[in-house]
């Protein structure tokens, strides 16, 4: 009888110990473990009271289910960064959608599962709209755990055709936009950790004929993503890079599809959400860091 009241105050101390920890991220966030260890508290003393035998691991294992975070999307409002912020909001996580149309990122915003979701308008390749943005979100929403820069455009063209504004754009949204965004949530990020995740491409893999400055966009991406991950290890954030192939979102709407799919072992044009399945793996796997993950039905085979 000693022997079992003691277990259960050990127990009782681990819940408590792990309620404080998880408290440095949100009041979402403790809210959730919170509910859900009282929900698996229930459901451990449903089982013939077995309760004193549930281990602090599988807590932890249940509470990191369902984290919820506050996760910032650049490019949110359309394509890639919608599938995203909807898989996320599904999750349970509050969602900032950002693009340059502030319209379409509160429409999307509003459209998602859940509550508290937060539409902004914000050009990545500015850096004082990138600083507005999160001075912004950290008045309103608070500690930014989760990252995801989907914001991008394309202006392809082979290089001797390619105009210098146009070199530029695309070097200032992809490259430069998200270096920036991600400064702006390191300030936030520093103190309790999180996770960032770069849209890069496999054209910034294989190169691409009529892409050379998108795939440099994209290459650059990639070795900014392996650099930064190294240097922010220690503080627990991770930094990784998905890269797509054809994906049917508005920037491969003009394509010529019958050529294209011909290349992909796959056979088809991947949809939004199978890159968001991607990128939520990345963002809830915290062993994993300085990564590029090709989402592109084995384009990357191809010759
Ligand atoms: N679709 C593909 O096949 C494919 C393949 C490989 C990689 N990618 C990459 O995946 C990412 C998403 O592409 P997508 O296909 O989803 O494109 P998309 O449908 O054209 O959506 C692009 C998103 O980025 C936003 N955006 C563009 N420029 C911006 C800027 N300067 N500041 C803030 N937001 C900006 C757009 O909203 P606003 O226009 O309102 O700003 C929109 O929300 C891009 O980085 C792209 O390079 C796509």
């Amino acid at each position: 009888m000693h022997l079992y009241i003691a277990l259960i105050s050990l127990n009782k101390v681990f819940e408590l110990i792990l309620i404080y920890r998880y408290s440095l991220y949100t009041d979402i966030y403790t809210h959730s473990v919170w509910l859900h260890l009282s929900a698996h508290r229930a459901q451990c003393n449903q089982h013939g009271g077995t309760r004193s035998f549930c281990t602090t691991s599988s807590h932890l294992a249940t509470a990191t289910i369902v984290m919820s975070r506050l996760a910032v999307v650049f490019g949110g409002s359309r394509g890639i960064g919608r599938a995203v912020s909807q898989l996320l909001a599904q999750r349970g996580h509050r969602v900032v959608v950002l693009s340059r149309n502030k319209e379409a990122a509160q429409a999307t915003a509003e459209s998602l599962h859940g509550e508290k979701h937060l539409g902004l308008s914000c050009d990545v390749s500015k850096e004082e709209n990138v600083q507005k943005a999160f001075e912004t979100i950290s008045k309103t929403c608070g500690t930014v755990g989760y990252l995801v820069n989907a914001a991008g455009i394309n202006r392809d063209a082979l290089l001797l055709r390619s105009k210098s504004e146009d070199m530029l754009s695309v070097l200032h949204t992809n490259l430069l936009g998200s270096i920036l965004t991600c400064r702006g949530a390191l300030r936030s990020m520093l103190s309790h950790g999180g996770a960032i995740v770069n849209i890069g491409s496999v054209v910034g893999v294989k190169g691409n004929s009529g892409q050379c400055v998108y795939s440099a966009s994209k290459a650059g991406l990639e070795g900014f993503t392996c650099s930064l991950a190294k240097e922010v290890a220690t503080r627990n954030i991770q930094v990784n890079l998905v890269a797509p192939g054809f994906i049917r979102t508005d920037m491969t709407a003009g394509l010529e599809k019958e050529e294209a799919v011909r290349r992909i072992p796959l056979g088809r044009f991947g949809e939004p959400a199978e890159v968001a399945q991607a990128v939520l793996f990345l963002l809830e796997s915290p062993y994993i860091t300085g990564q590029v993950l090709l989402v592109d039905g084995g384009l990357q085979l191809a010759s």
